[in-house]
Parts: C-alpha cells; structure tokens; sequence
C-alpha cells in the first residue's frame, strides 16, 4: 500500500477483514470490537453500528451483562454467522466444577442467541474465592474448556489476565494449549515479557483496553504523534497496537468513535513516531495483579 509516496511496510493488514491465525488454523479478525461498560441498550446500538462499519469481531463476556443485547444486535445486522468472530468469557463465579463450566457456557450461548462461540476465554486466573488454590480451579476449568472445544462449540479456547506462573502452571496438565491470552496492553504498558512469553507459546496477543479505558487519550506525546498524522490519538493507539502484531479491542457507544477507530490502513507510524510512543512505557494504569484482586459478582444461571 502507498500513500504520499511512502510505502506502508509495517504491518500486511489493511482491513476490517484481514485476520491473524490462530495455532489451530480458525482465522480471527484483527480488531476487535470492545464492549466492557457498555448497558444492554448501548451495547445493542453499539454493535449494531461496529458490524455496519465493517467490524467482523466482537468481544464481550458473561461477567459484562450485555450477552443478551450483543446476540440480539448480531441478529438483527443481517451478517451471515459465519462471517463473524464471536468471543464470550467464562467468569469467576461460574467455575467452580468442570459442570459449572459447561453450564456458564451453555448459559452465555442461550443468552446469545448463538450455537456456537468463536472464541471461548477464561475471564481471570484467580478468582477471589481461589486465591489459595487457583492451581486445580485452572486445571479443572481448562479440562471443560478442552471439552467445549472438541464439541465444535467454542472454534478456539483461550485465557485472558493469565502471567507466566499462570500459564506455566497450566501447561503441566492441559491437552491443548491456550491459542490467545488476552491482556492489559497498550504503550503504558506494553508487557515485553508477557507478549514474548504468550507468543513463543502459540498465544496470539490480544490488546484488550488499547486507549487504557480513556486514559491514553490525553497523552500529550500522542496527541503529538495523532496531529502529526492527522489522525485522532485513538486511532495512533489502534495503530500501534497493530503495528506490535497485537490484536486491538477498542471499545465506544459512539457511532463516530466507532467508524473511526477503525479507520487506520491508510497511515504507518515510523521510526521517530515508535520511539516517543516506546518511551511511554510504565507510565499510568498497568495491567492488575491477579492475586490481590477481589472484584465479586454473580451472574444468575439461566435453568
Ligand atoms: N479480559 C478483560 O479482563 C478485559 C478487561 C477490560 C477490557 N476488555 C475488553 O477490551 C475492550 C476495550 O477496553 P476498554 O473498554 O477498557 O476501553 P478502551 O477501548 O481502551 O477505551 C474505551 C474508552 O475510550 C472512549 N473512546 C473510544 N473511542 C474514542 C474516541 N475515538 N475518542 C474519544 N474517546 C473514545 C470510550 O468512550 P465512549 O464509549 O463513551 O465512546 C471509552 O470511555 C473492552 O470493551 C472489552 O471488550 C477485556
């Protein structure tokens, strides 16, 4: 791709549509649209609005309440199935057994309106009632996510917020490797280890908060970069993320936020650009550590 005479090298994605490929071969769009916070109501406009813009993945979670307005809004686009990349998340109040997992799935895919998910994630590695024994909650939990996965049910099974002793615990008992871990990840905290870690082991890296919920978009170095470009800091934070072979999760309720953020094929950020932004590194909000979070909530079960 060429725009005013300089090549566009960095990265060979230049759509909506253009995927990254998982261990297993199942293809995944290379952004994401995001859904966390967003009521039922703004969730069902919002994606109704990403899939009209060419969004081809959305990502939401049982734990977000808004399963039911995604389906719904999925429904109601007129986009074939197969032409979309679904993913739901497996929350902490729902694990407790290998049949609580298969049920919390069941649930999400009854209030999705769906038969099948694209992407299947444990939420969180160590949930608060199991911060002494997360090892065999992990364990177990994976062993019915293998078991959903060789259903057909889930085309592919990953983690989300899971460090190195996370997965290296895992791999003592899993039959199939996790294929994404998705993460807190964006130029305030980049996570070299953790990406390095999650890619020498199969796991695509997904960037899930790639404007740190909002935070980012105040950065003066980026706003800097974004005027540069005569692109919005959003779009920069899109961007880069790509740029780092990440797969970005940007999330809005506006319409316009929502076309323009995806709007970042026709610009590359050089040299200059990637070292400011490198430099921002450590800087606000980094990714919660597992272990001291307590966050609770239950999600009421369908039957
Ligand atoms: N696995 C996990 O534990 C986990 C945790 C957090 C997030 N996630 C996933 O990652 C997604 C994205 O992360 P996130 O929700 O933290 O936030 P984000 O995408 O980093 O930022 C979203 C925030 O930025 C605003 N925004 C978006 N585009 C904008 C634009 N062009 N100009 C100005 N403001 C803009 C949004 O406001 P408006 O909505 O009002 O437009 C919202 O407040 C989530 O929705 C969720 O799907 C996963």
């Amino acid at each position: 791709m060429q725009k005013g005479g300089i090549a566009l090298a960095t990265i060979d994605k230049h759509s909506l549509t253009d995927t990254y490929t998982l261990t297993n071969g199942v293809k995944i769009p290379v952004i994401g649209f995001g859904t966390w916070q967003s009521k039922p109501e703004d969730a069902y406009n919002a994606v109704k609005w990403a899939l009209a813009a060419g969004y081809r993945h959305i990502d939401t979670a049982a734990v977000y309440g808004n399963e039911e307005a995604v389906g719904r809004a999925i429904i109601d686009s007129g986009v074939p199935r197969k032409e979309l990349f679904v993913t739901t998340k497996l929350w902490n109040e729902q694990r407790g057994s290998y049949d609580a997992v298969l049920s919390a799935f069941q649930d999400s895919l009854t209030r999705l309106g769906l038969d099948y998910v694209d992407l299947y994630l444990i939420h969180w590695p160590e949930p608060a009632a199991h911060h002494n024994d997360w090892q065999h909650l992990n364990a177990e939990t994976w062993r019915a996510m293998e078991h959903i996965y060789h259903l057909g049910k889930a085309r592919a099974i990953g983690v989300s917020n899971y460090m190195e002793r996370h997965l290296n615990e895992l791999a003592k008992t899993q039959k199939t490797p996790p294929m994404v871990n998705q993460i807190f990840l964006n130029p305030y905290a980049p996570q070299p280890e953790l990406t390095a870690y999650n890619s020498a082991h199969g796991m695509l890296n997904e960037a899930y908060s790639p404007l740190g919920t909002g935070e980012l978009l105040k950065d003066e170095t980026l706003t800097a970069v974004a005027k540069k470009h005569n692109k919005s800091t959003a779009q920069i934070l899109v961007r880069w993320s790509l740029e780092q072979g990440f797969l970005p999760l940007p999330k809005s309720i506006h319409e316009d936020y929502i076309k323009a953020n995806a709007d970042v094929f026709d610009f590359a950020l050089d040299d200059d650009d990637m070292q400011k932004i490198g430099a921002l590194a450590g800087k606000g909000r980094q990714q919660d550590d597992p272990s001291k979070f307590t966050f609770q909530k239950q999600i009421p079960a369908l039957h």
